[in-house]
């Protein structure tokens, strides 16, 4: 059984890039830029900014961080999302979510300028996901996929479920595993709340990808034996970060599995980067 170390993974996509960006910048190219935009000060989102700005600079990516008051009106937040589509030392702009309640998200990431969307939820990004055209792929899903990549587990043939269909996550996630190519091509189900017997449907699955938001709500007896066991999951208990997988008893019947933490998670980061460094390249060249 092998544990898939998405820190490890995570550290050599990010020295990867970092190298790249340090051959650019020597060669007389301006640096990256991401803006971030943060509205309001819910403490997990603060946190999230804090390690994206962290993970940026590693890199040699400028990140140009935008806190907004939590009372900011939309017209003020779409200003600013337009200002950030004209600089032209800003590749990417990340609109942190959630957003508070009186701002309408939608119509923000609309307004972002899709060539330099490298969250990948603008409609564009997400249409050209759906249609095999190049684009930005959401950072999650992408970073599951680059596990798969990094661990040669290939799902190409086999039954893949995922558990949750969000649009940041499951939804994606079966778009990028059910496409032609290498490490992808897998017969994919998608289940939800509303999954009839999901037990059944877990225990079919080669590849199972977790993507719910209820700590140990998977079970070793939902999980086929030697299945692979991609547990998107994070959520905060009394006992620290936990997963959706019932790590201790599902690792016994898996053939590969990630943890929680250290497995998808530190992935999301590296992508963001990964597609900001791509939309940098797309600008210079
Ligand atoms: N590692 C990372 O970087 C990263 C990034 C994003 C999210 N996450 C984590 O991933 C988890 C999911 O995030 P999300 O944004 O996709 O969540 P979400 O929008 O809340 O979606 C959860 C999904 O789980 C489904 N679900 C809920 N209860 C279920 C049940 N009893 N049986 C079957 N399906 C059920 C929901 O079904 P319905 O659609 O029917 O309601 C929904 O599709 C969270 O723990 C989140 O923190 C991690």
């Amino acid at each position: 059984m092998v544990i898939i170390d998405g820190k490890k993974t995570a550290l050599a996509l990010r020295e990867a890039l970092a190298a790249e960006v340090a051959a650019g910048v020597a060669g007389g190219r301006r640096p990256p830029g991401l803006a971030v935009v943060l509205v309001g000060d819910d403490p997990a989102s603060q946190v999230y900014v804090r390690n994206k700005e962290k993970a940026c600079s590693a890199a040699g990516i400028n990140s140009f961080a935008y806190r907004l008051p939590a009372g900011t009106c939309q017209g003020k937040l779409l200003a600013l999302i337009r200002e950030c589509n004209a600089r032209a030392d800003v590749d990417g702009i990340l609109l942190q979510l959630p957003l508070p309640p009186h701002l309408d998200a939608q119509a923000c990431l609309l307004a972002i300028d899709p060539a330099k969307d490298v969250d990948g939820f603008h409609p564009e990004n997400v249409g050209r996901l759906s249609i095999g055209l190049p684009g930005f792929p959401p950072c999650t899903p992408a970073g599951v996929m680059e596990l798969l990549r990094c661990y040669d587990l290939s799902p190409a043939g086999k039954k893949a479920v995922i558990v949750g269909r969000s649009n940041i996550v499951g939804k994606p996630l079966a778009m990028l595993l059910s496409r032609p190519g290498p490490y992808a091509d897998a017969t994919v189900t998608v289940c939800h709340s509303r999954t009839a017997d999901l037990a059944a449907e877990c225990r079919a699955a080669d590849f199972l990808f977790l993507a719910v938001g209820r700590p140990g709500f998977v079970t070793a007896g939902m999980v086929k034996e030697g299945a692979v066991v991609i547990d998107v999951g994070i959520s905060r208990t009394p006992q620290g970060l936990k997963g959706d997988a019932d790590f201790e008893s599902v690792k016994c019947r898996a053939s590969a599995i990630t943890p929680v933490p250290g497995g998808v998670g530190p992935m999301t980061i590296a992508l963001l980067l990964k597609n900001t460094v791509t939309a940098w390249k797309e600008r210079i060249s």
